[in-house]
């Protein structure tokens, strides 16, 4: 197992390793103690396809926040039969949602920025907290292209905020290598990607983007780019 001090070495050691060299390296390192922590998204789809082929055990991991779209929900059953797996599933606290709701209201992310992250934090981030116990590496599918928050994002980093290593074998795909790579290989998808939904998280926080806008245009777009990250990445 790798710890902080590593990450430097091994960002040298994989800077020209494929994804599938990457994740097959951790898998075998990690085995039960890595996992993918994936939103459906297409690059979460397609970290999901390259792991079943080297280890249909793999774990997968998604975060119910109970505010989905519908067309998320069918993917996850999509993609659990095609692949014949099953992405384990966390939910809120419930009790924690039942206070936050009944106190601020069902809507409250769109008051102030405060109250919208504390529903990210009360919908996903204590369940991711859950999520990562037992693991000591987390695989995501973050990409440098996707927001100015994310242009510094390196392929290995340091979690510090969990202590855990942090793997984004995408960091340097650009949206064009994903399509292409869900095309030939047939990965299934969000729907919504061809409605003009570049970027999907909760239903009441997502919206379309124009041509030409940024990718994460459509994200609590009542918001300014600085804020526009949930908890699950903070930098
Ligand atoms: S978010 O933090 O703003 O929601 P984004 O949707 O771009 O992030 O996803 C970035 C990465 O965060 C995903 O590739 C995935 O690893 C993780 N992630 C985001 N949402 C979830 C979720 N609901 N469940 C599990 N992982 C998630
Ligand atoms: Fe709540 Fe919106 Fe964050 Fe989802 S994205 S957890 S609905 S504030």
């Amino acid at each position: 197992m790798y710890s902080k001090s590593d990450t430097e070495r091994l960002n040298i050691q994989f800077a020209d390793a494929s994804a599938e060299e990457l994740l097959s390296h951790f898998l075998q390192i990690y085995g039960k103690k890595i996992a993918l922590s994936s939103s459906l998204g297409m690059e979460d789809q397609v970290l999901t396809a390259m792991l079943v082929g080297i280890e249909p055990d793999a774990r997968i991991f998604t975060l119910d926040t109970g505010r989905l779209f519908p067309e998320t929900y069918q993917l996850i059953h999509k993609t659990n039969s095609k692949y014949n797996i099953r992405i384990e599933v966390f939910f809120p606290d419930y009790t924690q949602v039942e206070t936050m709701v009944n106190q601020e209201g069902i809507n409250l992310f769109y008051e102030t920025v405060e109250k919208r992250k504390r529903c990210c934090r009360v919908r996903k981030t204590e369940p991711l907290k859950r999520a990562f116990q037992g693991l000591e590496a987390w695989i995501c599918g973050l990409r440098n292209q996707q927001s100015p928050t994310r242009k510094n994002t390196r392929l290995i980093e340091w979690d510090e905020m969990n202590n855990l290593l942090k793997i984004n074998p995408l960091v340097e795909w650009s949206e064009e290598q994903l399509k292409q790579y869900i095309q030939t290989k047939h990965v299934p998808y969000n729907k919504l990607h061809d409605a003009g939904f570049p970027s999907i998280g909760c239903e009441p926080c997502t919206r379309a983007v124009e041509e030409g806008e940024d990718i994460r245009a459509g994200r609590w777009w009542w918001e300014s780019p600085e804020h526009k990250e949930c908890g699950l990445h903070r930098r």
